[in-house]
């Protein structure tokens, strides 16, 4: 089993960013010892460099553990890209890791552009990307803040990758299995063909959404399939869902939709009959 866990949207300097949830969430996933830790995205509020020391400080919780890491719209504010690169590193990032005997790429990729919210990709990463998810792989991960397929409960649909038609269509043919990213701070799962789109909550700041609760995500990578699981830092967990892996034989039809749902409040508009029929 692979363990990966996803966070993003600590929003460190922020008005709504809390230190006692970052210190909570690093913590339990230091103590865990993933294979993978994915940082989607949004790790400053406004890209200033004090910022990005706190946040290279607190990421110090990590050290020994792999970790990829790409910038969110919020990062990229104030020249803030410059600043990453000064005192984190790359913006952009190709691994192939070998993890518990699977052959893994993981491309993470910047979609953000300076000073403004909106995504891209953009038609420059298109051949770069294509040829490193042809190299030989058991998993490919895909990750990038922005998101490529809409969010629930996270109301007017707005910033989303600007060529997201273009790269949902290019990394399913490449053979990509987990698209990670952040942004919309609603946790949420879809599926899309046979890859898993998989979105983090907000782990360390209380702008939350539909899902009013701070959240990271811990997703098990078994040989047949791929569970999801929600962890609110320093409280409870539920299941995200259980998917099906990339040509692993169809499953139950009966599968969870991806939303946290049990035990949690969930803030959709509409009627109670409304929730329920959206959500199943
Ligand atoms: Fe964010
Ligand atoms: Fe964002």
């Amino acid at each position: 089993m692979i363990l990966i866990a996803q966070l993003s949207d600590l929003h460190v300097g922020g008005a709504r960013h809390e230190p006692r949830l970052l210190e909570l969430a690093l913590g339990e996933i230091a103590a865990l010892r993933p294979d993978l830790v994915v940082i989607a995205g949004d790790l400053t509020d406004e890209g200033y460099p004090d910022q990005y020391e706190l946040v290279r400080t607190a990421l110090g919780r990590l050290d020994g553990l792999e970790v990829v890491a790409v910038p969110g719209n919020h990062d990229a504010r104030h020249v803030g890209y410059l600043h990453w690169e000064r005192l984190l590193g790359p913006r952009e990032v190709t691994k192939r890791l070998e993890l518990d005997g699977e052959q893994v790429t993981v491309v993470g990729v910047d979609s953000s552009k300076p000073d403004v919210d909106e995504g891209e990709i953009g038609r420059e990463h298109y051949a770069p990307l294509a040829a490193a998810l042809d190299e030989a792989a058991d998993l490919r991960v895909f990750v990038c803040h922005h998101h490529l397929l809409p969010i629930p409960g996270t109301g007017r649909e707005r910033n989303q990758v600007a060529d997201a038609g273009d790269v949902l269509a290019l990394l399913s043919a490449h053979g990509v299995d987990l698209v990670l990213g952040g942004h919309r701070h609603v946790p949420y799962a879809w599926r899309l063909g046979e890859m898993l789109v998989v979105h983090s909550g907000t782990a360390a700041s209380l702008r939350t959404r539909a899902f009013p609760h701070p959240a990271y995500n811990l997703i098990k990578v078994e040989p047949d399939n791929v569970q999801v699981e929600l962890r609110v830092p320093g409280a409870e967990s539920q299941a995200l869902g259980s998917f099906p892996r990339r040509h692993a034989a169809p499953v139950a039809a009966d599968l969870p939709l991806g939303a946290p749902r049990e035990g949690f409040e969930w803030l959709l508009p509409g009627t109670a009959e409304d929730q329920e029929r959206i959500l199943g």
